[in-house]
């Protein structure tokens, strides 16, 4: 007798053999077929049941959604589509699932929208769809941790708590053991923070960069990856109160430097899935077709889901400056005709997301590298050009997303690095073992953050990005509502 995995039970050569397999009914047919699924793999197996030989009352047990043990012999499918299927001996119940119970679920095998599945964040895994989803999720991971391997960097894990703001944005979530209620106060009246746990004001990270910066000052080349928090009052199909972020920091490394590796680095994680995920890419492509069939006709992707990674794998990621890219938005059609929410006047303008996805999806339909920023719309801790204004920082933008990777190099000089911190007023307690690093051999070295879920959301082409992360936090200050709904029909999943 052979245990398996569903997923192994459809490699296995030897035919006519024993097998065990445990895992959930999909669906149970006609009294006869089970579709069995256990997570391994897309692919439900079919189980026959002989019901004549089976007693009644164990039979009724075999539902939607329960989990079973099933023995049998594998075989040779009559069935069309499937190569085997087991010819079952004995089945065991290892979990009820009450029918009348699992109606009220997603579990029914039905069409239901995204919004529902999202209601059932706990059962939706065992959906098609986020099961796919996350198998990919899982898979960009292992390959985020292969390609830092493979090529020489060391995995550093950055603080969750912390005492400053990394991004200098004051988008933090407070952390503190203090009674809400009733805090201690100062003389003059303000909360006393060396009274709280850590003795002083402290939150959840927003980046691992500035830690990682100083551990690639000793180690070379360093990634981080791990959760981040932004209290960011954005509500939209790309924001997450919590998220996982790729940090890379590499000592001696430039900004060109930064660009070619970002760029060797998405090719090689998007490659990877493209190899490894055949059956669930191909399934969230027919997913997303359907979809798309929902849209009007100029709304809806020119490419496929396996096109769009193949594009990117394919052709080198466009590098465009800030000033270059404000050139062409200037002078483009919406601009001009007074259809971006923001119109662009001037140099110094900030990207919002409409002008990103222009440039990328109209203008350049390639993922664009933009770079040399101005200073002020930019962090604290970029690397100031010669010109005095603008800062040698770089953002990538993809189709469909927007930015999906934002870096930089960093500035290396104390002085100039010192001045900045007091310029944008950022207490220099909060930064001093920062600057010191520029104190102690300091030298050239760059980095970049990867949004995960943008990532994971590229890859799979799913619109929201709370339907790529197992349990979303996310910002409910206002009802969500986006343009997409508007197109969204009740899609199978
Ligand atoms: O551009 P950001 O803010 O850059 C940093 O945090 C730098 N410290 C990174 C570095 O140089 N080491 O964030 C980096 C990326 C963004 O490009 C985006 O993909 C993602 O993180 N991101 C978010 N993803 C989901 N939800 C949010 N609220 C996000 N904010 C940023
Ligand atoms: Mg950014």
């Amino acid at each position: 007798m052979i245990t398996s995995t569903v997923a192994e039970l459809f490699t296995q050569e030897n035919k006519h053999i024993d097998v065990e397999v445990k895992g959930w009914v999909k669906s149970f047919r006609a009294n006869r077929f089970i579709a069995l699924n256990d997570g391994s793999t897309l692919r439900n197996i079919q189980c026959v049941v002989d019901f004549e030989s089976m007693e009644e009352a164990l039979l009724k047990r075999i539902t939607t959604g329960a989990a079973v043990h099933i023995k049998g012999s594998l075989v040779e499918s009559q069935g069309k589509g499937q190569d085997v299927e087991i010819q079952v001996s004995s089945v065991e119940i290892l979990g009820d699932a009450d029918p009348e119970l699992v109606s009220k679920t997603i579990l029914q095998p039905k069409r239901h929208s995204l919004e529902f599945l999202r209601e059932q964040a706990h059962l939706r895994v065992r959906t098609n769809t986020f099961g796919a989803v996350m198998r990919l999720r899982s898979a960009l991971s292992f390959a985020v941790h292969d390609y830092f391997h493979k090529n020489g960097f060391n995995y550093m894990h950055a603080p969750i708590i912390t005492g400053s703001d990394a991004e200098g944005a004051g988008e933090m979530f407070r952390v503190t053991t203090l009674d809400p209620k009733n805090p201690p106060l100062t003389d003059s009246g303000e909360i006393n923070y060396t009274k709280d746990f850590f003795g002083k004001e402290t939150n959840l990270t927003v980046s691992g960069q500035l830690e990682a910066e100083t551990y690639a000052m000793a180690l070379g080349k360093v990634y981080t990856f791990g959760p981040t928090f932004r209290a960011e009052n954005s509500n939209t199909s790309r924001h997450l109160a919590e998220f996982w972020m790729i940090e890379p920091e590499v000592a001696f490394m430039d900004l060109e430097g930064n660009m070619d590796l970002a760029e060797d680095f998405l090719k090689y994680v998007i490659g990877y899935v493209l190899k490894n995920n055949v059956k669930d890419l191909a399934f969230l492509e027919q997913r997303l077709e359907q979809e798309e069939q929902s849209k009007p006709q100029n709304e809806r992707s020119a490419m496929r889901l396996t096109e769009k990674l193949n594009f990117v794998l394919d052709n080198n990621f466009k590098r465009v400056s800030y000033s270059e890219a404000i050139d062409i938005l200037r002078n483009s059609k919406p601009n001009k005709k007074k259809k971006f929410k923001y119109p662009i006047n001037e140099w110094g303008a900030d990207l919002q997301s409409e002008h990103e996805r222009f440039l990328v999806e109209k203008h350049f339909k390639c993922p664009v590298i933009l770079f040399d920023y101005p200073a002020n719309i930019k962090a604290f801790y970029m690397r100031l050009n010669e010109d005095g204004k603008t800062v040698r920082a770089m953002d990538i933008l993809f189709p469909g997303i927007g930015e999906i990777v934002g870096g930089s190099q960093r500035e290396e000089r104390y002085d100039v690095l010192k001045a900045k911190i007091t310029e944008v007023g950022i207490p220099e307690e909060e930064l001093w073992w920062y600057l010191e690093t520029r104190k102690f051999g300091t030298c050239v070295h760059s980095g970049f953050g990867l949004g995960f879920e943008r990532l994971v959301q590229f890859c799979t082409g799913m619109a929201n990005i709370r339907d790529v992360i197992p349990f979303p936090r996310t910002f409910t200050g206002i009802p969500y509502q986006s343009f997409k709904f508007a197109f969204m029909s009740l899609v199978m999943v």
